[in-house]
């Protein structure tokens, strides 16, 4: 999937949190161990013995271990609507028991909403998270009703229709996708409900939650049918998070504003990633209206993929969808170039309007081992995509792609590409557009450089690389776009 995969596979917080809990949890013979181990461990951590390492355990976990151990009385527990003889079974004619089941309280949200917009004069999208399990095992089903505001008026149904877009990637958590289009337009105002049913026959729960409610003449309807468009090119990014590196950061948006020019706007999601010194190198650009900044660090309280990033693009994919000529989806650590002698990006973007989506081919960069041509010296201070100029030309049998589509043909997308669209696809676009990717540099906060060399050609650790300038080359431009364009606020970034 994306960068986001490797960046922090383990999750080194869950896990951690998953020992302690396990050891709170843990058969209460084994209190003593725990609490001499803990002794231990306080010891331990008094006298800074143990060499700092991702693993480590706070005092304060284990106090709240210890707050668990101690008390004697009796846990709460809070279930106490037992009506039915749950328990009992009975015994049938040919001596088999028949054993019965019976669900109590909720374990994971039926529907959690996120957003809904309209997305013409009949049609609606609702995007949400939702139980993985009861999507893979259940049969949850959904109904959109527009109740109008005014009571003379019939409210109407339909069915939703449901897209699930992360190819099986959830965890506690799905994302899902809810197509609400009427038999007949719907331009009177009023309230959008979704009733969401969990499809359990025993239980006939059906949630009805209202999603979206229109004022009167709050709706431009022309806004549907227009092909003008306020931005040609809008950047849909993907959850961000961790420790990410303020200058990496200021390149890359630099580079980007640059690229894709002045009818172009950066859409990016805040799930941690956007610390106060990444806030500082976005604020001149949010500042002139060039990027949008979304705080959704509020997802994290339920478990899906990788900060519920299919949820991210699929809402930044509706909410934009009838003001951008294009979106495009990928990484902060990736960058966009189209090959000399292919003309502008608005020319090739012209050539591919034929097309629904296209996929991008990737080239992947070192993003370890940087070129010393200008000498060591200089190639410290020189920007990341200036010196980290060697090319990973091992043969694999395939690398991710990112992709960019007309968003008025998709109903829905995903992190590669689109499943749910109409119109042609386009997966040979490699001589007009394609991206160089530098993996794992945007989210260290150090000089990424390790090793210099100098040569056209390098085998480093079994891998051969290939000297690319090609986005080194553009450097000074960049830069003097950059300065040009919001003065020297950012001259001071730190990496
Ligand atoms: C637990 O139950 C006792 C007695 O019913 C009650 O006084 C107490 O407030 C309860 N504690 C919690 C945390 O619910
Ligand atoms: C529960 O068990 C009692 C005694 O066995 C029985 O009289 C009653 O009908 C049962 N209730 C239900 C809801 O099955
Ligand atoms: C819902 O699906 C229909 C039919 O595929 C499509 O025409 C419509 O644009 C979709 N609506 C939204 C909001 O995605
Ligand atoms: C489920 O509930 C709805 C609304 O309360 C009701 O109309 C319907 O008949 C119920 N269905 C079943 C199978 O109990
Ligand atoms: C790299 O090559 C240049 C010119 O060929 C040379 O002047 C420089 O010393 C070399 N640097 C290193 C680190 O080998």
């Amino acid at each position: 999937m994306a960068m986001a995969k490797e960046r922090d596979h383990h999750h080194p917080n869950k896990d951690k949190k998953l020992l302690i809990s396990l050891i709170c949890n843990f058969s209460t013979e084994l209190k003593l161990i725990f609490i001499a181990l803990l002794v231990i461990f306080t010891l331990a951590t008094l006298l800074p013995l143990i060499p700092s390492s991702s693993f480590s355990l706070s005092s304060s976990d284990f106090r709240f271990c210890i707050s668990r151990f101690s008390p004697a009385l009796p846990v709460n527990i809070t279930s106490t609507s037992v009506t039915e003889n749950t328990t009992e079974h009975t015994v049938l004619k040919n001596g088999v028991i028949k054993r019965t089941f019976n669900g109590h309280g909720s374990a994971a949200y039926n529907f959690v909403t996120m957003s809904a917009y309209r997305g013409g004069v009949n049609s609606f999208a609702v995007i949400g998270l939702s139980s993985k399990p009861l999507h893979v095992y259940g049969h949850p089903t959904y109904l959109c009703e527009w109740v109008p505001h005014s009571p003379t008026q019939n409210p109407v149904s339909t069915p939703g229709l449901k897209i699930l877009t992360d190819w099986g990637y959830g965890r506690i958590y799905t994302t899902v996708v809810i197509n609400c289009t009427f038999p007949s337009l719907v331009t009177v105002s009023g309230n959008l409900i979704l009733h969401a049913t969990t499809g359990d026959p025993s239980l006939n729960l059906t949630n009805s939650i209202p999603v979206l409610s229109e004022p009167q003449n709050s709706v431009d309807f022309s806004l549907y049918t227009s092909t003008k468009k306020q931005y040609d090119y809008l950047y849909c990014g993907s959850s961000l998070y961790g420790d990410l590196s303020p200058q990496r950061v200021r390149e890359w948006l630099a580079y980007h504003a640059r690229f894709f020019g002045e009818r172009s706007h950066f859409v990016l999601h805040d799930a941690g990633g956007i610390h106060g010194d990444v806030f500082e190198v976005l604020r001149p650009w949010v500042e002139m209206g060039r990027v949008t900044v979304h705080d959704i660090r509020d997802q994290e309280r339920f478990d899906g993929y990788y900060h519920n990033q299919f949820m991210v693009v699929n809402d930044c994919l509706h909410r934009y969808r009838f003001m951008a000529k294009w979106i495009f989806f990928f990484d902060v650590d990736e960058f966009m170039y189209v090959p000399e002698g292919e003309g502008t990006v608005k020319e090739v973007m012209e050539s591919l309007e034929g097309y629904s989506q296209f996929t991008i081919e990737q080239m992947p960069m070192s993003s370890r081992i940087c070129y010393s041509g200008d000498g060591p010296a200089r190639t410290y201070r020189k920007w990341g995509f200036e010196k980290m100029a060697y090319r990973d030309v091992k043969k694999v049998p395939r690398r991710d792609r990112k992709y960019a589509v007309q968003p008025q043909n998709v109903f829905a997308t995903g992190v590669h590409m689109s499943q749910n669209l109409q119109g042609k696809t386009y997966h040979k676009a490699e001589s007009k557009v394609r991206y160089f990717h530098y993996h794992g540099s945007i989210s260290q906060r150090r000089e990424p450089c390790r090793h210099l060399f100098n040569d056209s050609r390098v085998v480093f650790e079994n891998n051969p690389y290939v000297l690319d300038t090609t986005i080194r080359d553009v450097g000074l431009a960049v830069k003097t776009f950059e300065m040009r364009t919001i003065g020297d606020r950012l001259i001071r970034t730190r990496q």
